[in-house]
């Protein structure tokens, strides 16, 4: 490998993922071919249905294949057992945009955070648990007590927070994240912009971007691909995606 090669964490080689429906196939993702490189931000922009978040799911195998390969760290994933992509599931996590939808209302905060933690043991005892889950909490700058709380009992961007800090648990290279901040306030939007700015230098993260538009990950993204109706149609550095966008 050259100097120059980039380090590959995650690829979908040619993917498609092909939902059956009573009123026929629907081809959420047809033929996609993606790299992401370690430390950068990839944004995936495209309109609502062009399959941005079956991509993304793709990638950590949460979505079956129907044709083509999801490679992650170098493994080729796409047909490992659930068992064994338990182990795999470390490299990459996901943040999705309804931190209320993904957050299961009657545990903890502490316990949701702590699920990855016993999943790839990584904590075994329950103050291990306990320690982690707070170290976590002020990774994304929430107070230790959070822990004891409901995800009710939390403001909208609190709860992104708690996301955040539940796909951190597994120590990932990798973060997909899902159109973090749709669901949330303007104010609080640029406060999670800056968490996850700040996390992606601290610990050296890679973030795979899910938007809408371009204007949302334009700033923060190193490169661009966009989606149109299951495929990608463009990839390269915002501003050349921006000046001369061939898609609507
Ligand atoms: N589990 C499923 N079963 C059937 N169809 C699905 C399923 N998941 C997604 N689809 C369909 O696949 C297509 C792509 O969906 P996907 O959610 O990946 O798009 P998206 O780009 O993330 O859209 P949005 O911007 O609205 O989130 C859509 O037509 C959607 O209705
Ligand atoms: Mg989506």
């Amino acid at each position: 490998m050259s100097d120059d090669t980039p380090d590959v964490i995650a690829e979908l080689d040619d993917l498609a993922v092909h939902f059956p429906t009573p009123a026929g196939t629907v081809r959420a993702v047809d033929g996609v071919t993606l790299a992401v490189h370690r430390g950068e931000t990839l944004g995936l922009v495209g309109e609502s249905g062009s399959g941005k978040s079956t991509a993304g799911l793709a990638l950590l195998r949460l979505v079956d294949p129907s044709a083509g390969r999801v490679r992650v760290a170098g493994a080729d994933v796409t047909r490992w057992s659930r068992r064994r992509l338990r182990a795999t599931r470390r490299h990459v996590a996901m943040v999705f945009q309804d931190p209320q939808a993904s957050l299961d209302p009657r545990r903890t905060v502490g316990d949701s955070i702590a699920e990855p933690l016993v999943v790839h043991r990584l904590a075994t005892s329950r103050t291990a648990r306990r320690e982690r889950v707070a170290e976590l909490l002020d990774l994304v700058g929430l107070r230790a007590d959070t822990a004891g709380r409901h995800p009710h009992e939390l403001s909208g961007g609190q709860r992104q927070r708690v996301g955040v800090a539940r796909a951190l648990a597994g120590e990932p290279d990798l973060i997909v994240l899902d159109e973090p901040i749709a669901s949330l306030d303007l104010s609080v939007q640029a406060q999670i912009m800056n968490l996850l700015r700040h996390l992606q230098r601290d610990l050296g993260l890679t973030y795979l971007f899910i938007a809408h538009d371009l204007a949302a990950v334009e700033h923060m993204s190193d490169r661009i691909a966009v989606m149109y109706l299951g495929r990608i149609v463009e990839t390269g550095p915002p501003e050349r995606i921006y000046r001369r966008p061939a898609h609507p």
